[in-house]
């Protein structure tokens, strides 16, 4: 059995602690949410929607609660630590923990740099621990079931692709619209097609973004990720209207179809036959990979779905298009991605 401590209490941690629920109550369930630490003890009871997840149940009078890390780790017994605080603190954190024993599994961004991401994976290898960054769009079935097709070359190559993720600005916390802390939407939530483009189509040889500064830095995105055969688009923006729902999805172009993904929702239109909507109903992201952690722990086998290094090059790749930005969406190489 996996004894899993949170740590951090604010929006995203609600939907990972509403998953272990989920997962615990599973037939032959190996995983169990034992603890929650967070450093500001009001967190607790306090009452959070975030963009995506609404009304999410708060009781937590099943779990230990603590405001002191050192205090939970002495009582508890604890396999894993899953980290949910703001981004800029995840280095500090997770290499602390790491280098204490323990296996962690991280929200995404990696880190606030790609430097900082790096001294995460080099504390990984010293201590010989497993670290997972929950890039939750890799562990939808709706996405595993798209990157079926692409590496089946079921209908043909790459023609296009366009990616969307839109949405109010994030107010659910003080520090998101301080790019300084939360890298601004490019790294925060624009990120999270960057990296399923490069878990769809793999790296591209380069990139440009266009960005504009509304409430902070990068908060309204445009990038083109180039292929050797056709480009990617991506907008990725948090500065919609306060009432603007949280939208997402893409158009990928194959030579014999045309697949949309609209919220969770995939249709593919083939150039022959009818559009069909494949069943692929196991889409919280949270859940699967938090499973797949629980999973890899268990039997030791290889991360091969979201390796760390993986995430800490869409963090360089993100550090680029910053650079492109900056300089008025130049067009930069990242063809010696940080292997
Ligand atoms: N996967 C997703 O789609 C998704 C969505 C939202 C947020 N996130 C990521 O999750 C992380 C947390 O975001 P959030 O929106 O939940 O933030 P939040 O501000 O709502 O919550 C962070 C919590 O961490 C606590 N905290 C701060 N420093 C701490 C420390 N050193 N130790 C323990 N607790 C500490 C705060 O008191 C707060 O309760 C960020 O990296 C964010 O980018 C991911």
């Amino acid at each position: 059995m996996i004894k899993v401590g949170l740590v951090g209490f604010g929006g995203i941690a609600r939907v990972h602690k509403a998953a272990y629920e989920t997962l615990m109550k599973e037939a032959n369930s190996k995983v169990k949410l034992v603890s929650i630490f967070d450093v500001n003890a009001s967190q607790f009871t306090k009452s959070i929607s975030i963009n995506f997840a609404r009304d999410i149940q708060n009781d937590i009078s099943a779990y230990h609660l603590y405001d002191d890390l050192d205090e939970m780790l002495a009582k508890e017994e604890l396999h894993m630590l899953d980290v949910c605080i703001p981004t800029f603190l995840h280095e500090k954190t997770v290499c602390d923990l790491l280098n204490r024993g323990y296996h962690v599994y991280c929200e995404k961004p990696m880190a606030a740099t790609f430097e900082e991401a790096m001294r995460m994976i080099e504390a990984k290898r010293d201590n010989d621990k497993r670290l997972l960054i929950g890039h939750l769009l890799r562990f939808m079935e709706i996405n595993a079931y798209m990157k079926d097709i692409l590496d089946k070359n079921i209908y043909g190559n790459v023609v296009d692709a366009a990616f969307y993720r839109l949405s109010a600005a994030p107010r659910w916390n003080g520090w998101l619209l301080d790019a300084d802390k939360s890298g601004g939407c490019i790294l925060d939530m624009h990120m999270h097609d960057i990296d399923l483009a490069r878990f769809f189509f793999g790296d591209p040889y380069a990139v440009s973004t266009l960005s504009k500064d509304v409430y902070t830095r990068y908060d309204t995105n445009h990038t083109t990720l180039y292929y050797d055969d056709f480009t990617a688009q991506a907008t990725g923006d948090w500065a919609l209207s306060a009432s603007f729902p949280f939208t997402s999805g893409y158009r990928i172009s194959l030579d014999k179809a045309t697949i949309v993904l609209d919220g969770n929702t995939l249709t593919v239109y083939p150039e022959e036959g009818e559009a069909f909507s494949p069943d692929c109903t196991e889409n919280d992201g949270i859940l699967n990979a938090i499973r797949y952690f629980v999973r890899i722990l268990e039997t030791g086998e290889d991360n091969t779905v979201n390796p760390s290094i993986s995430s800490a090059q869409t963090v360089y790749i993100i550090k680029k298009m910053k650079e492109s930005a900056d300089r008025g969406g130049k067009k930069l190489s990242v063809l010696n991605l940080p292997r």
